[in-house]
């Protein structure tokens, strides 16, 4: 069974007279335990597609099944339920309230959601102490330095035990140790069995993933499997412990270019 089952997802803004497609058919299934990579060049559509998954906005057209129920039926009572419980979202510039210590930003979805004042405190403070932030619990975030901050906002993304976290370039303002921890931390989650999307663009981080998922225009161009995942699907052939499975790219020239790592961001 899926926990996300996307159907020719489309999504196009209206920009005055002009349209823009930022996504443009993509379809995909991502079972539950998995840890996925998104990757593609800038403006392909991979911070569009995780709002869509994390039910942050709607598609224009297309259908999304989470946990085989259609989202697009959900009233607003079950999207912000899910939104609060089952979804951690994690944000490249990690949102978190300027003002406020790391404790009561943790805290937040759990204020949102009626949790009791005790029991929250519980939870933040754990969930400050799986991120390694138990001593900054005071501390506000321009007083941590950027890979505590991405700390925290994780620790608030998973405060809730989501099944699913969808991290939007987590490591993107960091240095590569930094990186490294946090995607050390992520892989914990994952193997503990969380639902893990990653969008990235860095080969280095996107190889923590068990499949990597390469969008080009709006579309998914390919998908790669690692070598020792046993799905059935999986064709191993290729180097570095990836292998194709999956080409819908009808012009070669594209796949060329997909290929190369992205120089967009540096
Ligand atoms: N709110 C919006 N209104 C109009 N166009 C938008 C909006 N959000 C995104 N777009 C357009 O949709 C396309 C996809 O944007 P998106 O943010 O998903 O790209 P991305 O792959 O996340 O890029 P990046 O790697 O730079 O973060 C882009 O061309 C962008 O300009
Ligand atoms: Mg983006």
């Amino acid at each position: 069974m899926s926990l996300i089952d996307v159907r020719d997802l489309w999504k196009t803004y209206v920009m005055g007279a002009e349209e823009v497609h930022a996504l443009r058919g993509v379809s995909l299934t991502i079972t539950k335990g998995e840890f996925v990579a998104i990757m593609g060049p800038s403006g392909s559509g991979k911070s569009t597609l995780m709002n869509l998954l994390g039910c942050l906005d709607t598609p224009s057209r297309g259908e999304y099944f989470l946990n085989d129920q259609a989202v697009a039926d959900m009233d607003e009572d079950e999207l912000a339920r899910i939104r609060n419980k089952e979804i951690g979202f994690v944000f490249q510039t990690f949102n978190l309230l300027p003002r406020s210590s790391s404790l009561h930003n943790v805290e937040l979805p759990l204020i949102y959601n009626g949790t009791p004042r005790e029991r929250r405190l519980e939870m933040a403070h754990q969930a400050l102490d799986i991120v390694g932030l138990a001593d900054r619990t005071n501390h506000k975030p321009n007083e941590l330095s950027g890979g505590q901050r991405q700390r925290v906002a994780i620790a608030r993304a998973l405060v809730n035990n989501p099944s699913i976290i969808l991290a939007d370039e987590p490591t993107g303002n960091l240095d590569s140790t930094t990186s490294m921890d946090i995607m050390n931390l992520l892989t914990q989650l994952n193997q503990q069995g969380n639902t893990l999307i990653v969008v990235t663009h860095e080969t280095d981080i996107a190889r923590f993933a068990h499949r990597i998922i390469y969008l080009f225009d709006g579309k998914i161009a390919r998908e790669e499997r690692k070598k020792d995942d046993q799905t059935p699907d999986a064709s191993v052939d290729q180097d570095q412990g990836f292998s194709s499975t999956d080409t819908r790219l009808d012009e070669q020239s594209d796949t060329q270019k997909i290929h190369q790592p992205d120089q967009s961001h540096t």
